[in-house]
């Protein structure tokens, strides 16, 4: 049985491109894996907690030695690093907030990597070769000789730490320019946005199928 992790991170519940583009990949997974497990966490809803001192303490600590809090860091902790374990394939949406992730989505990376367990340093990585998609949405635009290029520390940031770090299998689908409709000094953007904005869904069509179809149902 497939089974997929999705993780948004928009701080919106309504009018979120990010995670409008997930719909698109979730239905055309959905087709492919009907009788598939998904595991959903919308972090903009329900947040986990940044790492704390009891989180990082528990990690070196034999179960039986934890203080209470320790205990309850500790399972919180392994629920959702199981949640990762457990998927053959995951679904990460991630906006721009001021040039880096939400700080929601660096919460959730800082509990799930756990060296001995998520990260290892023997060039075997736990999760590797795993399929990750990642829908990226930005309000601006940050390619090759737009005002702001080098500015993105969105990508390169989960290019190093999904794809080097976790060693799984990264393909990022991104749609910048989501501000044009909103904001006036971006007007003249607008048809190139909404060309963006198509494109990923479509993006998001194609790989959802091809993913569901290297996982077997
Ligand atoms: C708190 C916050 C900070 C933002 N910072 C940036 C930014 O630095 N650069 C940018 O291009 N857009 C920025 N935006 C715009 C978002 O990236 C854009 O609206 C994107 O579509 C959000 O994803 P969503 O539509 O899935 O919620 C910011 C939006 C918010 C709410």
């Amino acid at each position: 049985m497939a089974r997929l992790l999705h993780i948004d991170s928009s701080a919106l519940s309504a009018g979120s491109v990010s995670k409008e583009i997930a719909e698109t990949f979730r239905a055309a997974w959905a087709q492919a894996h009907p009788d598939g497990v998904v595991t959903y966490r919308d972090l903009g809803l329900t947040p986990v907690s940044p790492i704390a001192e009891a989180d990082i303490r528990a990690a070196f600590i034999p179960a039986e030695q934890r203080t209470a809090e320790q205990a309850a860091a500790a399972a919180r902790r392994d629920e959702l690093i199981s949640e990762v374990e457990q998927a053959d394939a995951y679904l990460f949406t991630v906006p721009m907030y001021n040039w880096g992730v939400p700080a929601t989505f660096k919460a959730w990376i800082d509990q799930i990597i756990q060296g001995g367990r998520t990260l290892t340093f023997d060039g075997q990585p736990p999760l590797g070769g795993r399929p990750a998609t990642v829908i990226l949405a930005y309000g601006g635009g940050y390619g090759p000789g737009t005002p702001r290029e080098g500015w993105d520390f969105v990508q390169p940031y989960l290019e190093t730490v999904l794809g080097k770090a976790l060693g799984l299998d990264v393909i990022f689908i991104k749609a910048e320019l989501t501000l044009a409709e909103r904001n006036p000094a971006m007007a003249d953007l607008i048809p190139k946005a909404k060309e963006i904005r198509s494109g990923a869904h479509a993006a998001a069509d194609s790989h959802a199928r091809a993913v569901a179809a290297r996982i077997a149902a």
